[in-house]
């Protein structure tokens, strides 16, 4: 069986280093590992409309923000097809019959579904449909390119159980059609959420916490700055603390032992370094300026790449435009498979038609 990688972000703002440890970088590396047929990351702007009704503006602003941002980090469209979700009108047909196969409580009861529904303060059931129903859009996107593997953060199991299911569901009433996926989670801990520079368990917009990945050199270097550490660590030679404190955090996402050794000079490996911090006598604006090389040598590749890209703006909209035929072409392929299976082919079966013609010849 073919392996292929099929992943997407919902295009509401740019794209943070939460999103590059998280899921970017491992994409990344995913697609330049040579060990998948086929890679697909789109971009999920219907789904983003779901939660967005009145701001349609935000999500095309964001469209070409986020593609930028995964060229930017190394998609290359060469190897991996980039595409946008409502280009792909397929997708709409398949959820569509995809609702036949799954119960309001079952959506109900998916976690995710359930604390969104919350977060937004939707009450008893004002909730909109298109909302409510993701889950079973999302399922459409992943079985529509027959991914095996799907990289996203945890957050995302319960869909991918809910979509899990329906593929089971529709290969029991309909024959085996439809592929399985699995999940794939990040591998490091410190990268499944990475925290806000506030210290805040997430990175979000509206808290003003992120560090952009198109955030230029100084305004970076004064993020860090400002971080949250150890309120308890007032005097260097203060014994610190490494839980909840966000620089620590941030380095074991992104600094490996040969970058300490040869930025600090004074360890050879970052637990030598926390090891000093925990003890007393070392100062976090230290720990700060060992951050900031480290955040740089990982950005500078990135921005000086989005630079680029950013020169030719209408190239970037051909990029996704000719993987939006790619993907369109593997989705017409799966639905004509989906409505064989579903007997709703009446025009591409010749046997179909010369039986019922024989019905009523008599
Ligand atoms: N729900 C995902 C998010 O908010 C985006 C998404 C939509 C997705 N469809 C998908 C991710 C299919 C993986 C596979 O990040």
């Amino acid at each position: 069986m073919e392996k292929i990688i099929l992943t997407g972000d919902r295009p509401t703002g740019k794209l943070h280093i939460g999103h590059y440890v998280g899921s970017l970088r491992r994409r990344v590396e995913l697609q330049n590992s040579g060990l998948y047929d086929k890679i697909f990351v789109f971009e999920a702007d219907a789904q983003a409309l779901t939660d967005n009704i009145d701001n349609p503006e935000k999500v095309r602003q964001n469209v070409i923000e986020v593609a930028l941002d995964y060229l930017a980090a190394g998609l290359d469209p060469a190897k991996t097809t980039l595409f946008i979700q409502s280009q792909i009108p397929e997708l709409c047909e398949l959820s569509f019959y995809f609702m036949d196969l799954v119960s309001v409580s079952r959506l109900q009861r998916n976690p995710t579904v359930k604390t969104e529904i919350q977060m937004r303060g939707f009450s008893g059931e004002s909730i909109p449909v298109g909302f409510f129903t993701y889950p079973i859009s999302q399922a459409a996107d992943i079985t529509m390119f027959k991914a095996t593997t799907v990289p996203v953060g945890e957050d995302q199991e319960p869909m991918l159980e809910q979509c899990r299911e329906i593929v089971r569901r529709f290969n029991y009433i309909y024959g085996d059609t439809l592929v399985e996926p699995n999940i794939l989670l990040p591998d490091n801990a410190a990268c499944l959420r990475l925290p806000g520079t506030d210290g805040k368990a997430k990175m979000s917009k509206s808290l003003g916490n992120c560090i952009y990945l198109s955030d230029s050199a100084d305004e970076v270097n004064k993020k860090v700055k400002t971080m949250y550490t150890d309120p308890s660590h007032l005097q260097v030679s203060d014994p610190g603390h490494l839980e909840g404190n966000t620089v620590f955090t941030y380095l074991d996402a992104f600094a490996n032992d040969e970058q300490v050794a040869r930025i600090t000079g004074d360890y050879a490996t970052l637990q030598e370094m926390k090891d000093h911090y925990t003890r007393g006598g070392l100062g976090d604006v230290k720990c700060k300026k060992l951050l900031m090389e480290v955040l740089q040598e990982t950005l500078e590749p990135i921005r000086q790449r989005r630079a680029e890209f950013e020169k030719d703006i209408p190239a970037v909209y051909e990029i996704l435009r000719k993987g939006c035929e790619v993907a369109r072409a593997a989705a017409c392929q799966t639905m004509d498979e989906v409505r064989k299976a579903m007997k709703i082919n009446y025009f591409d079966d010749r046997a179909l038609i010369e039986e019922q013609a024989r019905r009523f010849q008599k």
